[in-house]
């Protein structure tokens, strides 16, 4: 199955780190890159928008420093996220930035992608859209996009409630082109089981917070430590659309995970809601965001040990699989 020219040969194993509100800053991004996996982040953490050109060149430079200096290594193309939803008022002014800086792959959510998809063509740039449903994955495919990211259940953020196992032949009867998947994939096994489905690429979120890179407090990764799959709250409370949220930060926040009130509308951006006692708590940075990997996250190392250990694992499965087929 086809990869975009900017990415083949260009990784070290067949992962996307995925964007994540907060977390995914310069750091996240260089390190998974140089560590040969896609580094993202999305272009609203960047504030205000004059920061996105500086993050932009800060990336694009300390990669291309590192490939030079490091003629062997595989260092992956980095990747923007823009949310396309109308409450993201930031989008006119992000996606500008984007194409001056020629940003190799721009990911696109919640949204139609036919504008941005021109747009970035125009440039020798690709589109990635992300997905939780055939529906959506057919309409993105008719925007024109490059590769579809399928969002399945049990992932951070902003979840979908289909397992791969169902969602991924589906697709793939209709769709040749790039194919990622997401959702509670935490080592290098999973890597390898979403290409046995049928997919190109692993998108992982969670396992990258719990990284020294990650730009998230101490105690929320030690909260993805201290966690398993049923300490995840999946709710709509927070930003209009469901997604998985830490039990234990709801709680540390003096909300009852069991009785939320509903938001009502599509937030995208920060969501500040008042608790009883008039304080503002802001989803994302008060309430923290998991998928129901982080049963397997058991440490906080470097990207780079982390991606060491993923294609160890990666490779131990490999191996098994071609020894069981000499059988
Ligand atoms: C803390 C957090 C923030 C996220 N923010 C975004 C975001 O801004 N844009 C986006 O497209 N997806 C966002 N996501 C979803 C991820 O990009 C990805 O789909 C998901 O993390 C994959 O599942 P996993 O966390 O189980 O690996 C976020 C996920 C988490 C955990």
């Amino acid at each position: 199955m086809p990869l975009p020219a900017v990415l083949q040969g260009r990784s070290s194993i067949p992962v996307v780190g995925a964007p994540m509100f907060i977390v995914s800053t310069p750091d996240l991004v260089i390190a998974q890159c140089n560590a040969g996996v896609v580094g993202s982040f999305p272009s609203l953490n960047a504030r205000p928008v004059s920061l996105l050109d500086e993050w932009l060149a800060q990336i694009s430079e300390a990669t291309g420093a590192f490939a030079k200096a490091n003629p062997g290594a595989r260092v992956a193309p980095y990747a923007c996220n823009q949310i396309i939803h109308k409450s993201n008022s930031r989008l006119a002014q992000d996606l500008p930035l984007c194409i001056k800086h020629k940003v190799p792959i721009v990911i696109t959510s919640v949204g139609n992608p036919s504008e941005i998809v021109k747009e970035v063509h125009a440039y020798g740039g690709v589109v990635f859209h992300d997905t939780t449903n055939i529906r959506h994955t057919e309409k993105a495919i008719e925007a024109g996009v490059d590769g579809v990211i399928l969002v399945c259940a049990g992932a951070g953020g902003h979840a979908g409630t289909m397992s791969p196992f169902a969602l991924v032949p589906q697709v793939r009867k209709f769709w040749k082109g790039t194919l990622l998947v997401g959702g509670a994939i935490s080592d290098g096994a999973a890597v390898r089981a979403v290409q046995v489905l049928g997919a190109d690429l692993a998108y992982v979120g969670s396992r990258f917070i719990a990284t020294r890179e990650a730009n998230a407090v101490p105690e929320y990764k030690q909260m993805l430590i201290d966690s398993g799959a049923k300490d995840i709250t999946y709710t709509p409370a927070f930003s209009g659309v469901p997604a998985n949220y830490l039990t234990k930060s709801i709680l540390g926040a003096g909300l009852d995970p069991s009785n939320l009130t509903p938001k009502g509308h599509i937030d995208m951006d920060l969501g500040t809601r008042p608790d009883e006692n008039e304080k503002k708590i802001k989803a994302w940075k008060d309430i923290w965001s998991a998928g129901h990997g982080v049963g397997s996250i058991d440490d906080v190392p470097s990207v780079a040990e982390l991606v060491e250990r993923m294609k160890r694992e990666y490779r131990a499965v490999v191996e098994s699989d071609r020894a069981m087929a000499a059988e």
